[in-house]
């Protein structure tokens, strides 16, 4: 018997979606964070940052076919994450888990998760 993804039991693509979506609406209107993302059009990181956690939760692997490993410690080497930058990250995140209406167990789940992400990332702590 194959076990249920937590990808699948959230809603799949859909509820992902969803999720990154709203976060790029608070990020394009954010002062702080705005001016790190490189590209004018946010299209592209939204589909970058949607395909690393569909994956990562156990959907189908498009993000590391087109990106490779994703080694995100890495790749967030060019863009100064201070408390202040991952806080907003992470107001911008809230939003976007509160507006899925999970049930509590499975919201916990992912945001705890996107907590612990998002501490990983700063890499100029004040
Ligand atoms: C890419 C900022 C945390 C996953 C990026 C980019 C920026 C950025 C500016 C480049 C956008 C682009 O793809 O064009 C930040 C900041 C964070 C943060 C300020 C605050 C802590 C996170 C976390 C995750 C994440 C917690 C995962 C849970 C990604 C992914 C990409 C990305 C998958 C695309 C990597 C690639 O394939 O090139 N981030 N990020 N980020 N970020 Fe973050």
């Amino acid at each position: 018997m194959t076990e249920t993804s937590f990808y699948e039991a959230v809603g799949g693509e859909e509820t992902f979606r969803r999720l990154v979506h709203r976060f790029y609406e608070g990020v394009s209107q954010d002062p702080l964070l705005r001016p790190l993302y490189p590209e004018e059009d946010l299209t592209g990181a939204e589909d970058r940052l949607r395909g690393f956690l569909v994956q990562y939760w156990g959907g189908p692997n498009t993000y590391s076919q087109e990106r490779g490993h994703p080694r995100l410690r890495m790749r967030h080497v060019p863009f100064v994450i201070g408390e202040a930058e991952r806080d907003a990250w992470l107001k911008h995140m809230r939003d976007g888990v509160e507006s899925l209406g999970l049930p509590e167990d499975q919201e916990k789940r992912l945001w705890d998760y996107l907590v612990y992400a998002a501490h990983s990332l700063v890499n100029s702590p004040s």
